[in-house]
């Protein structure tokens, strides 16, 4: 009997290398759209998803986490961590990857870098959120923390929303000079700004995407003017906030999974009763967006795993008939199911070494 691995044991593995393939192969802003699309789509069947908060591991320095979910026939599982002290070490302050396996047998069918697509989904979740709560004339966006997510949110903003100008600023001005020059060919207006204050001047969407383990206030009260959208990005985890609570009082707030956002999102600094509304239910017209021009809407977002299943389902459907993937053995699946043994004694003498 071969000791190789069946059919089944091999498992489409998407590397970074492959990853950034495949998005350049598509193009970037059509991946934004696509996947924009992908997530409205699960918004609108959520209630038939198992959901859960996600399960964190908290250190002094950062968090490890899982984000599991399931659709009845497709389950999928993210890793991801997030340590703001990473980036002045060299290292990344958020890195992922995921599975996506079959409900019926339970074997996984796609393992994937999730680092990039993780900036990608968000961003799209992101715009997404800001078809139905920006105003609609919204063209200018100030984004706030210009690190790893942030090209990705403005380029999701001009895809999705139509943003023509982004107004750029980061206690760091040499990420605000990176962003900005990362983003020099992408037909965006491009402001580099010294300050919140000047980032947000005639901005009608608001991006606040900083890392910090602590209670920040990257806005104050006075900062937000009447009838703006806040997409708050980088407040994510007990004990990291980037609004201060008054913001939060005059806003109409909007989450992805209550459950997990009193743990984790803007609103652990308010009443675990305090009014929100789930984004589901405005998509699926059971909820009002925004309905008022002087209204302050706030998408408090943490990120949440229905997100990253709807982008694993996305690259599982991109790269059938392309090269952007190889095969891993990963799955032992011996001939005869009740044979582990016998598979790994018969590959004795194949795999020794001479
Ligand atoms: N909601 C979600 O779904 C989701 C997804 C991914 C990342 N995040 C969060 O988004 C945040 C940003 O992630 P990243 O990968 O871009 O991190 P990053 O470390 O690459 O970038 C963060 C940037 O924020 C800047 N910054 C820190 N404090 C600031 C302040 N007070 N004012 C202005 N700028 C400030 C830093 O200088 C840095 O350039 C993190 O907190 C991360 O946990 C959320």
């Amino acid at each position: 009997m071969s000791p190789l691995p069946s059919k089944l044991a091999y498992v489409p593995f998407v590397s970074v290398e492959h990853m950034m393939g495949l998005v350049h192969h598509i193009g970037v802003e059509k991946v934004l759209t696509d996947l924009a699309a992908e997530i409205e789509a699960d918004f609108r069947r959520w209630p038939l998803f198992d959901k859960t908060p996600r399960v964190a591991s908290h250190s002094d320095v950062g968090v490890i986490e899982l984000m599991p979910t399931s659709d009845g026939q497709t389950y999928g599982f993210k890793y991801v961590n997030g340590h703001p002290k990473n980036t002045a070490e060299g290292l990344q302050t958020v890195t992922a990857f995921g599975l996506l396996a079959d409900v019926e047998s339970g074997y996984p069918k796609l393992l994937s870098e999730m680092t990039l697509l993780t900036a990608l989904r968000t961003a799209a979740t992101s715009a997404m959120a800001a078809k139905y709560l920006a105003p609609r004339s919204a063209r200018t966006m100030a984004m706030i923390g210009n690190g790893a997510q942030s090209e990705f949110q403005c380029l999701a903003f001009k895809a999705v929303c139509g943003v023509d100008t982004v107004r750029l600023f980061d206690i760091d001005p040499s990420a605000t000079a990176r962003c900005a020059a990362n983003l020099a060919q992408s037909g965006l207006k491009v402001v580099e700004c010294r300050s919140g204050e000047e980032a947000i001047e005639g901005a009608q969407i608001i991006t606040t995407c900083t890392a910090d383990k602590q209670y920040a206030t990257i806005l104050t009260d006075n900062m937000v003017g009447s009838g703006v959208h806040i997409n708050a990005i980088g407040g994510d985890c007990p004990g990291k906030t980037e609004l201060h609570a008054d913001i939060l009082l005059r806003s109409s707030i909007f989450v992805e999974y209550p459950p997990q956002t009193r743990i984790e999102g803007e609103i652990q600094q308010l009443d675990p009763d305090h009014a929100v509304t789930e984004l589901w239910q405005v998509i699926t017209g059971e909820a009002e967006g925004r309905n008022d021009d002087r209204q302050i809407t706030l998408f408090d977002s943490v990120g949440f795993a229905i997100e990253d299943f709807s982008a694993l389902r996305y690259v599982a459907k991109s790269i059938r008939g392309t090269p952007y993937f190889t095969r891993l053995d990963m799955i032992a699946d011996p001939d005869d199911p009740r044979d582990l043994f016998g598979m790994f004694q018969r590959a004795k003498p194949e795999i020794a070494i001479a």
